[in-house]
């Protein structure tokens, strides 16, 4: 990403020079009144639009802009209001997606510079800017990578506009750009196809990574994987030409207090589902199935330039799930590192089996707070379509704590029961447990099969699999990975 963002706090935007002025506009008028102000405490700025207000164009609904030219007392060449719906409610993840909006409709337009105005009445000051260009960072990625034709539309120079505390607005937009460089590098993983993203350059991609933020990485590769026995995870691997790769990242600080999290993440990089093969249609969407590895990794670097007092440990299981001579069949039995038996119902169930070696594997390197996320089943999207990603824990003080940092970081989720009654469908005759409990409830039973590894560790278990890939592009962000989850596991890790 070549933007240079910079803060300048001045309070006159009217006198800064650049090539658009961005502005929020709110409805702050009552019921069905409408009442749109121009959020500046700057009187020229305000005066600004006037024109265009008084025309009755501009209804402040969110996502609205409205671009004027050559706008009348303003150094800037253009004025662009952007629209963020009613003041009463808007919040720092509306902020967020405004800025990305008046981005995503400048660099439209070819205008790769401009300054956004941060709102100066709704939110702290320090708020808004990190928002504001954590918003600027989501907006400027693109997935079209392959494109031949691909003209370079990064945005260059962004200057946020602040009142306030110079130094801390510094830190505000520092750690929005930590945040946003995170979610691009996890999305840019994300987008990449399988025949360029496989499990061994996964791991390369993880070591370049932990090198430049200065975290510890180890990959392994099948020797080690088999030496720590970790069956459930190998059987998937098995199959595949393509050597697995264990990823375990580090961040150790020597002030560390508290429980030591873990974040597990699932980086199955082609899903075909193996010998329960999968239908062609649609398959080609397989090559997201390490969302929830890549999130990990994209939040250890958040994490490791952010510096919270607390250890972390990461770890991704990567491997391709594919039918082949070597590949596992259903009705085998496979031995997890915890030494449980699962009989293999379902090859395309492969995602629990690669996360209960990981799961057992950070408890062992002494994690005791655990956090995975995996885009683990179809049947959460047919609960809770791509809106929210499926949340899951077993223990209730955790989930409190979660359910705040997810909160505060707007990002949409919806907690699913783990009762003991949903057990018996994934009880075996031969084995253990079965890798597969069929249709009904199949995000539930995912989740009570990976609980089986974690035993009674405090988890959380993130179904991701409607919610890691937006269909469609919306004005604030492109369509294809949308980097869920990293920013609520950071922002917990830090709580
Ligand atoms: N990777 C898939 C789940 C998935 C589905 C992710 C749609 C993203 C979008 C997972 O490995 C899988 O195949 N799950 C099966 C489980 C079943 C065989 C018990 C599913 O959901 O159909
Ligand atoms: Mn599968
Ligand atoms: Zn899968």
């Amino acid at each position: 990403m070549s933007m240079t963002m910079k803060t300048s706090f001045s309070a006159n935007p009217s006198s800064f020079e650049t090539d658009c002025l961005a502005v929020v506009v709110l409805d702050r008028g009552e019921k069905d009144k409408l009442q749109v102000t121009v959020e500046s405490s700057d009187p020229a700025v305000v005066e600004a639009a006037a024109s265009v207000l008084s025309t009755g164009e501009v209804t402040g609904k969110m996502f609205e802009t409205t671009l004027v030219h050559a706008p009348a007392k303003i150094k800037a060449k253009r004025l662009l209001l952007v629209g963020g719906g009613k003041a009463k409610t808007f919040s720092n993840a509306d902020l967020r997606r405004v800025a990305g909006t008046a981005a995503r409709t400048l660099k439209g337009k070819n205008i790769r510079s401009f300054a956004f105005v941060a709102p100066p009445n709704s939110l702290p000051a320090e708020l808004a800017v990190r928002s504001i260009v954590e918003g600027l960072y989501i907006a400027d990625f693109d997935s079209d990578t392959y494109k031949t034709d691909r003209k370079d539309q990064s945005l260059q120079t962004v200057n946020v506009l602040s009142a306030g505390d110079p130094g801390k607005l510094q830190q505000a937009m520092d750690e929005g750009r930590i945040l946003g460089e995170s979610l691009n590098f996890t999305r840019d993983l994300v987008n990449e196809p399988s025949n360029r993203m496989t499990p061994t350059i996964l791991g390369e991609r993880a070591s370049k990574m932990a090198a430049e933020v200065g975290l510890k990485c180890e990959v392994f590769g099948p020797d080690k994987i088999k030496e720590l026995k970790m069956g459930a995870f190998w059987s998937v691997a098995q199959g595949s030409d393509e050597p697995p790769a264990l990823i375990v990242l580090r961040y150790e600080p020597a002030d560390a207090t508290g429980p030591v999290l873990g974040l597990v993440g699932k980086g199955v990089t082609f899903d075909t589902g193996g010998i329960s093969i999968k239908p062609a249609d649609g398959m080609e969407k397989m090559k997201y199935d390490m969302a929830g590895g890549a999130t990990m990794l994209g939040a250890m670097r958040a994490i490791a330039l952010l510096k919270p007092k607390r250890k972390v440990i990461g770890i991704v299981c990567a491997t391709e799930n594919m039918p082949s001579g070597k590949a596992q069949k259903p009705g085998d039995v496979q031995i997890a590192m915890s030494g449980k038996a699962i009989e293999i119902i379902n090859t395309d169930a492969e995602g629990r089996l690669v996360l209960a070696d990981g799961l057992h594997y950070a408890r062992q390197l002494g994690c005791t707070e655990l956090i995975d996320a995996a885009t683990l089943t179809g049947a959460v999207v047919v609960a809770l379509g791509q809106i929210n990603a499926g949340v899951f824990c077993n223990n209730d003080a955790l989930y409190e704590r979660f359910l705040k940092a997810q909160t505060t970081q707007g990002e949409k989720m919806w907690r699913m029961p783990l009762d003991e009654e949903y057990r018996e469908l994934i009880r075996s005759n031969i084995a253990d447990i079965i890798n597969s409990g069929g249709r009904y409830g199949g995000a539930i039973t995912a989740a009570m099969f990976l609980k089986e590894f974690v035993e009674d560790t405090p988890w959380i278990h993130l179904d991701i699999a409607g919610t890691t890939w937006i269909e469609d592009g919306k004005p604030w962000i492109a369509k294809g990975p949308s980097g869920i989850a990293l920013r609520s596991i950071v922002e917990f890790a830090r709580s």
